[in-house]
C-alpha cells in the first residue's frame, strides 16, 4: 500500500508564520488545517534529539557556533523566537520528544527529516528512532526522510516498516536511483527550484512519490503539479491549500 501523503505539508511547521521548528509553529500549522508537519531532527553534544535545522546557532538563536557542541542544558539556555519577531521572544528549542508530543495531540502526521551534524549520521537517526518508537505508532502518518543516506540506512535497519523518503539536493548524485532503490524509500523529495519533466518522469517511472520543496507560490505549485508532482512542502501551506486545492 503506497503513503497517503496529503498534498501539502507545513515546512519547518509554518515558519512564514512561527519561528521555524518550533511547537508555536506546529500548533500554527494545527491552527491552520494542515494535515502534516516537516521538522528537521539533529542532537545535541550529550545526545539529546531536539528539532533544528542549522548546524550552528547563530541564525535563529542568541547563541553562537556548532549545536554539536551544546549539551542539552546549555541549548535551554537560549532562546529562539525574537530574530523571528518580538512577540516570539523567549521560544525555547524543542526537543523532539516535546515536538512529537503537540503533533500526537493536534492529531497531525509527520515528517521526521534526519539532519545530522557532519559526522552524527548514524548516531542522529538512533536517537530519533529509538525514541520515536516508544512514543508513535501511526504507520501511516509517518515519512523519515534525510539528505543522508547513511541516516535512512539507519532507519531502514531500525524500523523498517516505517516509511522512508530520500531527499536530493539542487545537483542530484549520479546514483540517485540506486540510492532509492537500495534505500527502499516511498517518496522522493526533490528541490522545486530547477526541475525538468525528465527529471519528475524518471523518478514516476520507479513508481516513488514526488514530494518538493519549497514551494510558496500557487503558480510554481500548479507547473509542478501539471509535471506528476504529489505533494509540496510550504512555509505557508494555507496559501497553497486555499489557491491550489480549494480549501478554505
Ligand atoms: O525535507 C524538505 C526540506 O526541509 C529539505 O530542506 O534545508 O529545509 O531542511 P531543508
Ligand atoms: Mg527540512
Amino acid at each position: 500500500m503506497p503513503l497517503k501523503l496529503p498534498k501539502i505539508i507545513g515546512h519547518r511547521g509554518t515558519c512564514a508564520y512561527a519561528p521555524e521548528n518550533t511547537l508555536e509553529s506546529i500548533h500554527t500549522a494545527a491552527d491552520m488545517g494542515i494535515e502534516w508537519v516537516e521538522l528537521d531532527v539533529k542532537l545535541t553534544k550529550d545526545e539529546v534529539a531536539v528539532i533544528f535545522h542549522d548546524d550552528d546557532l547563530d541564525r535563529t538563536t542568541n547563541g553562537h557556533g556548532p549545536i554539536a557542541q551544546m549539551t542539552y542544558e546549555d541549548l535551554r539556555q537560549l532562546e529562539c523566537g525574537s530574530w523571528f519577531a518580538e512577540s516570539f521572544a523567549g521560544l525555547k528549542i524543542p526537543t523532539l520528544e516535546e515536538a512529537v508530543e503537540v503533533i500526537i495531540e493536534r492529531g497531525m502526521g509527520f515528517n521526521m527529516e534526519i539532519k545530522p551534524c557532519p559526522g552524527r549520521e548514524k548516531d542522529t537517526a538512533e536517537v530519533a528512532l529509538d525514541l520515536l518508537s516508544q512514543i508513535w505508532d501511526d504507520h501511516d502518518r509517518l515519512l523519515i526522510s534525510s539528505f543522508q543516506h547513511v541516516s535512512l540506512e539507519t532507519a531502514m535497519d531500525m524500523a523498517g516498516d516505517w516509511s522512508r523518503g530520500l531527499i536530493l539536493p539542487k545537483e542530484w548524485p549520479e546514483n540517485w536511483a540506486e540510492l532509492a532503490q537500495y534505500l527502499e524509500v516511498s517518496t522522493i523529495n526533490i528541490n522545486a527550484s530547477e526541475i525538468t519533466r525528465e527529471q519528475v518522469e524518471a523518478i514516476m517511472d520507479m513508481e516513488k512519490q514526488i514530494l518538493a520543496y519549497t514551494v510558496n507560490d500557487p503558480d510554481q505549485a500548479r507547473i509542478l503539479q501539471g509535471l506528476g508532482v504529489d505533494g509540496f512542502f510550504s512555509d505557508a501551506p494555507d496559501v497553497l491549500q486555499e489557491s491550489i486545492f480549494m480549501v478554505h
